[in-house]
């Protein structure tokens, strides 16, 4: 399939670079999508057009009909009339007005899909842009961005507003959908309608960007966003640090602009030196939000994080069950419990280092990454061991990028923490903590040595648990000069970036959870380099099934760790049964965090079912098709559904969450089965194992699961009830 074409007089060489582009009309496609970027003679490239998908057939129609759609794909501040701008620049001379016009234009592809590359200079300064739009093979995920060059011999460029995205959209009956939350309490959506005037989505946190707000977001063109119809455009900075996204909305038209947040960022470009922006990624799907949600969880899987075609292992996580409490006798105890119980690796969370101050508390040790002998007299090396003689893998956790202002590290190195000196340093958990400068190259030398050091003295840990538990609470690099001390918000993901792909390079394999006080970096500026996060420090599986449910718009299951936890749950006080407890974690990637010893026996041999019952539906949890079937927002009860390709299995999950006597439960249709089919249903997790859920066993059509629906009213018939259901077509 021919994905790009130009009409007009140089149709015929349409897989050629084109330079000195005039009136041409370039199209992206996927298989549903179409992106048509128009240049003109002028110098000029206008956004024509991102939605269903058109053809060569329909350009000529195209443009009278279309025109209230047309802006231009970056829009420069200082001529013409006001509004939102992408791009502000301070000139070596002081001017801040910009004035782009297009030099060539080159369509080129790579192993990711292919690129649509726009080069602008301004008409008299020394300034380049690349435009780039891209579109990513085999999804429906379309991106774009820039890069800004100072061309100068001499004098620097300021960069005031540099934001890689301005993507108008329809104006009409809008909704915008956001996630906002906090520590315990993250993802949480909201959906509205757009005002006119102007709605930010923004963050300033300088480290963890997703408490606050997440940002990605979806706009619905076309009324109350719906699950499965509706025009619904998605968008998300693929970008660790602070962003800014302008919804800017009047009567006749609707932008979307979104980049790093400058604020407090104004950055500076020597002669010759370029800034890359952030991908900004986009979809538009007929679909309704499901549309956008699968567009991305595939991407994700293929494009967005690491190992998105590997199976993800079921794991215990130390933390819950004994916090700081380790030591070399519990860890094995815990390394036999999870083995015996079918999981695959256990993980040694907080608490295992510090030499002259072990870790005991979160008040030291950041920065000593040695191991505290008095706990651990065999090394990790000893953990290692002892985990493969049980038969399960072994991980840990590092916060690699913090210090303890009380630690060894500080006490040699205080200039390599962000600070500034002629003021006191204000100081995070434990009263002590400090964030290290990654714009020092030095620091980030440290800071791939801790992981490093881990993985060359024990090849075999195959997870890390990767922590960040602060934000930047000193503004103030002493490394960095003192002209680019605005810098820092940026520098420092550059920087983080730069020690993740050593590591990576080095240790492609390895496993690793991005953590960030729970979900504070549920983001794909760093994903890329983690194969999962941790969704959220609060494990209670009530408040889970809203918080996965918020993520589960942008970030797929396989990506979503989910662990069951202590009842009464330790953050909220809530007491749950294992069994809605296992059916909440089984809908991600399972791992439990609890102290097995401290289960009782029957929970013990519930786990056990239950681990081999995901076993069954992890490849369609983790590669399978998302549906979310009734929504937590709206009903007495949240269902959601995986589906392979073939359609021919599934798992569905669906969880009481109010309970009153004689509320009505809606029929569960079941939109991810194949109308053509027969499915075979089997209750995945009997609370008792010979009385499974009435569904169990049935032969039903895929017509009936998917329009008349099944009645889960009859299961989830008193408060905390849950079930996990797999079906397999006969
Ligand atoms: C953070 C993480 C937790 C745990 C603790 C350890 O809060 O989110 O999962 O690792 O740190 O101190």
């Amino acid at each position: 399939m021919k994905k790009y074409l130009i009409v007009g007089a140089l149709a015929m060489l349409a897989s050629v670079p084109v330079m000195k582009a005039k009136n041409l009309t370039h199209v992206l496609s996927s298989d549903k999508t179409s992106l048509v970027v128009t240049t003109n003679g002028g110098g000029t490239a206008y956004y024509q057009y991102f939605g269903p998908k058109i053809d060569n057939s329909d350009i000529s129609g195209f443009f009278g009909v279309r025109s209230n759609y047309t802006g231009h794909t970056l829009p420069q501040f200082g001529l013409g009339s006001g509004g939102e701008r992408a791009l502000m620049v301070r000139m070596p001379d002081g001017s801040i007005s910009v004035d782009l016009a297009m030099e060539d234009l080159k369509l080129t592809s790579d192993d990711k899909g292919e690129l649509l590359m726009l080069t602008f200079n301004d008409r008299v300064y020394p300034l380049k842009v690349r435009q780039f739009f891209r579109h990513y093979a085999d999804t429906d995920v379309f991106s774009t961005w820039t890069e800004i060059t100072n061309t100068g011999k001499k004098g620097n460029i300021g960069l005031l507003e540099y934001a890689s995205a301005c993507v108008p959209l329809t104006r009409g009956n809008n909704y915008l959908t956001q996630f906002q939350g906090g520590w315990a309490s993250e993802t949480r959506m909201s959906e509205s309608p757009v005002p006119d005037g102007q709605t930010v989505i923004a963050n300033k946190a300088g480290l963890r960007n997703t408490f606050g707000s997440n940002p990605a977001f979806m706009i619905s063109l076309d009324g109350t966003p719906r699950e499965n119809s509706g025009e619904v455009f998605g968008g998300n900075l693929l970008w660790s640090g602070n962003f800014k996204t302008r919804i800017d909305a009047n009567p006749y038209s609707l932008t979307v602009i979104s980049g790093i947040n400058s604020e407090a960022s104004e950055l500076t470009l020597k002669p010759g030196q370029s800034l890359t922006t952030p991908e900004f990624a986009m979809v538009f799907s007929t679909e309704g939000k499901g549309g956008v949600s699968r567009a991305f969880h595939k991407w994700a899987r293929k494009y967005g994080m690491a190992h998105g075609d590997r199976q993800h292992d079921i794991l215990l996580n130390s933390w819950e069950g004994v916090y700081f409490g380790v030591n070399q006798e519990v860890m094995e105890q815990m390394m036999t419990d999870i083995a015996n119980l079918g999981g695959e690796l256990f993980v040694m969370d907080d608490g295992w280092f510090g030499d002259k101050y072990p870790r005991d508390n979160d008040h030291t040790s950041l920065g000593d990454w040695m191991v505290a002998k008095k706990k651990l007299p065999e090394g990790v090396e000893g953990l290692v061991k002892a985990a493969k003689e049980r038969g399960v893998k072994f991980g840990i956790w590092i916060e690699p990028e913090m210090v303890n202002t009380k630690s060894e590290l500080y006490e040699k190195h205080p200039e390599w923490v962000l600070s500034d000196p002629k003021r006191p340093l204000i100081q995070g958990r434990g009263g002590t903590q400090a964030v290290l400068d990654l714009c020092n190259p030095k620091v980030q030398d440290f800071v791939f040595s801790i992981t490093d050091n881990l993985l060359t003295e024990n090849p075999e840990i195959a997870y890390i648990k990767w922590d960040c538990n602060a934000d930047i609470m000193n503004y103030a690099s002493p490394y960095l000069p003192k002209e680019e001390q605005s810098e820092i918000y940026v520098r420092y993901h550059q920087g983080l970036v730069k020690v993740l792909e050593r590591i990576r390079a080095k240790y492609p394999d390895v496993a690793i959870q991005l953590c960030a006080s729970g979900g504070g970096r549920v983001n794909y500026g760093l994903l890329p380099y983690f194969d999962e996060v941790w969704v959220s420090d609060n494990t209670d599986a009530y408040q889970r099934v809203f918080i996965q449910w918020g993520d589960s718009h942008f970030y797929p299951a396989i990506a979503q760790a989910s662990h069951v936890s202590a009842s009464p749950n330790h953050q909220t006080g809530r007491v749950l049964p294992i069994k809605y407890r296992f059916d909440v974690a089984m809908s991600g990637r399972l791992g439990m965090e609890i102290q097995p010893k401290n289960m009782k026996p029957e929970e013990l041999e519930f786990a056990k079912h239950a681990i081999a019952a995901y076993k069954e539906i992890r490849p369609v949890v983790q590669f399978g098709d998302q549906y979310r079937l009734l929504s937590p927002y709206e009903n007495p009860v949240a269902a959601l559904m995986y589906a392979d390709e073939s359609k021919n299995n599934a798992a569905v999950f669906a969880y009481r969450l109010d309970y009153l006597h004689g509320q009505p439960v809606p029929m569960l249709r079941l939109d991810g089965v194949d109308e053509n089919k027969n499915y075979r249903i089997k209750d995945l997790t009997p609370q008792n194992e010979s009385r499974p859920c009435y569904l169990d066993g049935k032969v039903v059509s895929g017509r009936i699961l998917r329009n008349a629906g099944i009645n889960i009213g009859q299961v989830l018939n008193g408060p905390n009830t849950s079930i996990a259901l797999s079906l397999t077509a006969e």
